[in-house]
């Protein structure tokens, strides 16, 4: 979508707050009044969320935004959420509402993205989960013959039908031409998911399968410089965890 970004100067009060927060520092004062100095605009929106008098207006988008009530995000539940997560690999056999999904799929959305490029994608798999799994599998099993005998690990490695999505009802695949934009918004979502007591499993796997094979990738529209940058398997945890995991020292400098 095209949008444009126009200051209204009857409602500027020429405070220079957006001046100030701009990241590509594209406003400036001119006759007391806040302007635009060219089209290196990022749409981040910035200066319309910091704006006291919402004197910014930027077109093009499906919904206005939302004022913020003030919250205060609780630092141990936070950290209780951060340490009690844990890889899901065995889920219920139990359907996820659309509300829920819709609302993972937000939680990516707001996601921060080098210089705001929003350039993520998704890909929900429900009714062609099985479809794409079996051709992940076909590969795997061809891949993992010719490497067992080379590997103690591969050597115990059994690939069955559900090896990548375990059963879970839905995968959400997500892709972007960048690494890092696409992991953050995973993370964003897989929070999300664990906010409804699902479970996550990040399918590495899965994601590596996808971006080797033709039937994945034409199934998934996959073009030009974008990649599956990791899988998302979701649903209702069919275990229960009862300690957090042991973790090893963080290797930190400050200097
Ligand atoms: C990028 C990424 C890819 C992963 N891929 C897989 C995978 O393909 N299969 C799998 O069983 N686990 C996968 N995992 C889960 C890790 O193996 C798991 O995080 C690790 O065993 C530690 O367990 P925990 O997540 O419960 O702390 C992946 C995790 C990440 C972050």
């Amino acid at each position: 979508m095209k949008h444009s970004i126009m200051i209204n100067k009857e409602l500027c009060i020429s405070c220079s707050i957006c001046v100030k927060d701009c990241p590509v520092s594209n406003i400036e004062i001119k006759d007391k009044k806040a302007q635009i100095i060219s089209d290196s605009c990022l749409f981040c929106s910035h200066c319309k969320a910091i704006c006291p008098k919402d004197a910014i207006e930027i077109t093009g988008y499906s919904e206005d935004v939302e004022d913020i009530d003030k919250f205060l995000l609780n630092s141990s539940d936070l950290m209780k959420a951060i340490k009690t997560r844990r890889t899901i690999r065995n889920f219920k056999d139990e359907k996820i509402s659309n509300e829920i999904i819709e609302n993972i799929i937000e939680a990516g959305i707001y996601a921060p993205t080098a210089r705001n490029n929003q350039d993520v994608s998704y890909v929900i798999l429900d009714n062609k989960k099985d479809e794409l799994e079996s051709y992940a599998v076909n590969m795997f099993r061809k891949i993992i013959k010719f490497f067992k005998p080379f590997s103690k690990s591969l050597k115990r490695m059994e690939i069955d039908d559900k090896f990548f999505f375990k059963g879970a009802p839905i995968v959400i695949v997500i892709i972007s031409p960048n690494k890092i934009n696409g992991a953050i918004a995973a993370q964003n979502m897989a929070f999300m998911a664990e906010s409804y007591d699902l479970g996550v499993l990040y399918s590495g796997l899965f994601s590596v399968a996808a971006n080797k094979n033709k039937k994945i990738k034409r199934a998934l529209e996959l073009t030009g410089k974008n990649k599956v940058v990791t899988t998302l398997v979701i649903g209702y945890p069919a275990v229960k965890y009862h300690r957090i995991a042991y973790k090893e020292d963080a290797k930190v400098l400050r200097k």
